[in-house]
C-alpha cells in the first residue's frame, strides 16, 4: 500500500470514529435534555428506546449511503437530495465528534476545583463488608446489584469545607448533612440505608438537607421512617421532593418526612434562626412540582440556602441571590468512563453539573452523586453522603 493510500485509510478511520462519536453525542445530549423535563416516566422510557435505536442506526445509515468513503461524502459528490442532506448531517457529526466533544472532555479534565472549596476528605465505607453480606434486597432490578465490580454498596462519606465570606460570624464551622436520591424501592435493602444513616449520626450535623428522590416505588414509603429515623441534627432538618417522588404518591412522602420532624418546604421558603442568626431556607421542587417558589417576600440580606432536586436551577439561583444551593438528581452519571467521565446525565446542561461543587457567583452549588438509583448500577461513581462545613475564611 503506497503512502497516499495509508493517508486515505487513516483519514477514513478518523472520519468514521468522529462521525459515530458525534452522532452518539448528539443523541445522548438530546436524551439528557428530555430527561430534565417533567414528562411521564413511560414516555421517558419510550424516548430512551428511540434514542438508543437512533444512535445505533446512525453508523448504519452512513454505511449504507457512503460505504467507508466518508471522505468522498464530504465533497457532496453523491447524487440526490438525501445524500446531500446526509452529507450535511455528517459535517455536523464530525464537528461534534472531532472538535466539540474532545474539547469539552479536555476542559472537564483540566478544570480547577472552585477556590471556595477549602478541603475535601472522603472515607469509603463498604456496607456489604460491614454487614458480611450484600444487602441486595428484593427490588425489581436486584440482579443488577450482583454485577461484578458494581460499587452500589460502597459509600463515600465526604467532608467538604467551603469558604463563604458572607457567612455570619456565628456560623463559622456550621455543618450541613447533605443527602440525596435515596430511591427507596427494595434494592438496596433497608439495612443498607440504616447503616449509612447510623454512620451519618457520628457527624453530628447542625442541619440536615435532603434533596429529593426519596422513594422510587409505591411500596416503600414505609421505609422512610425506619431509614431516616436514625438521623440526628442540632438545629433543623429540611427536605425537598424530586422527580421520582412525584411519580409515587408524593403526599405520602411528605407526611412521613414530617413525622420525623423534617420540614418539607415544597416550592416555598421559611426563615429560621440558627445560632441566633437568620437563615432563609428555600425549597425548589420544579419542574416536577409547580409553580416555582415566589421569593418576593423573602428577606434580603439574609443568607439563602436552597434545596433543589435538580441543579438545572442554577441560573434561577443566581438571579435570586442564593448563597448556597444543594442538589442531586444527576447521580454523577452512575457510570463514569475513564477520561470521558459521565455520559447519561438527566440535565438540560447534560454532564456540566453531573456532580461536585461549582461556584457561579453569587451561588455556590453542591451536587451530590446521591445514595442510590432506580437501577442499582454504579461504576467509577460511588454513592455519596456529604458533610458540608461552612467557613468564613480559610484557616
Ligand atoms: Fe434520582
Amino acid at each position: 500500500m503506497d503512502q497516499l493510500s495509508l493517508f486515505q485509510l487513516a483519514l477514513i478511520v478518523v472520519l468514521c470514529l468522529g462521525a459515530c462519536t458525534g452522532h452518539a453525542a448528539l443523541f445522548v445530549v438530546s436524551l439528557n435534555w428530555w430527561y430534565s423535563l417533567p414528562i411521564h416516566r413511560s414516555l421517558l422510557s419510550l424516548l430512551k428506546q428511540l434514542h438508543v435505536l437512533a444512535a445505533l442506526a446512525g453508523p448504519a445509515l452512513f454505511w449504507l449511503a457512503f460505504g467507508l468513503r466518508l471522505d468522498n461524502a464530504l465533497l457532496f459528490s453523491s447524487p440526490g437530495l438525501w445524500h446531500t442532506v446526509l452529507a450535511g448531517y455528517l459535517y455536523i457529526c464530525l464537528a461534534v465528534g472531532l472538535i466539540v466533544f474532545p474539547s469539552v472532555t479536555l476542559w472537564r479534565l483540566v478544570r480547577r476545583r472552585p477556590a471556595a472549596l477549602l478541603s475535601n476528605h472522603t472515607r469509603m465505607v463498604d456496607v456489604a463488608e460491614r454487614l458480611g453480606y450484600r444487602p441486595i434486597g428484593r427490588g425489581k432490578h436486584r440482579l443488577m446489584a450482583r454485577l461484578p465490580g458494581n460499587q452500589v454498596f460502597r459509600v463515600d462519606f465526604a467532608e467538604r469545607t467551603f469558604c463563604l465570606p458572607q457567612l455570619p460570624p456565628a456560623w463559622d464551622g456550621l455543618s450541613i448533612l447533605h443527602l440525596s436520591d435515596l430511591h427507596l424501592c427494595g434494592t438496596p435493602d433497608l439495612v443498607f440505608y440504616q447503616q449509612v444513616m447510623g454512620l451519618c449520626r457520628d457527624w453530628e450535623p447542625d442541619l440536615v438537607a435532603i434533596t429529593g428522590d426519596i422513594v422510587d416505588s409505591d411500596m416503600h414509603h414505609r421505609w422512610i421512617v425506619p431509614a431516616l429515623g436514625r438521623l440526628r441534627w442540632k438545629e433543623a432538618a429540611f427536605a425537598g421532593l424530586g422527580s421520582h417522588d412525584s411519580w409515587h404518591e408524593p403526599m405520602l412522602v411528605r407526611r412521613r418526612l414530617r413525622r420525623l420532624q423534617i420540614r418539607v418546604l415544597g416550592n416555598s421558603w421559611a426563615e429560621i434562626k440558627v445560632r441566633g442568626e437568620r437563615l432563609a431556607v428555600i425549597g425548589h421542587e420544579g419542574p416536577w412540582f409547580l409553580p416555582e417558589p415566589d421569593l418576593s417576600g423573602c428577606p434580603q440580606g439574609v443568607f439563602r440556602l436552597c434545596l433543589s432536586h435538580t441543579p438545572d436551577h442554577i441560573r434561577w439561583a443566581q438571579q435570586h441571590g442564593i448563597d448556597l444551593m444543594l442538589a442531586g438528581h444527576n447521580h454523577g452519571g452512575q457510570i463514569r468512563f475513564p477520561l470521558i467521565g459521565s455520559v447519561f446525565v438527566p440535565s438540560r446542561y447534560s454532564r456540566r453539573y453531573d456532580c461536585g461543587s461549582f461556584h457561579e457567583p453569587p451561588t455556590l452549588l453542591h451536587v451530590s452523586r446521591g445514595l442510590a438509583g432506580k437501577e442499582p448500577v454504579r461504576y467509577n461513581c460511588r454513592p455519596e453522603v456529604t458533610k458540608i462545613v461552612l467557613r468564613r475564611r480559610a484557616l
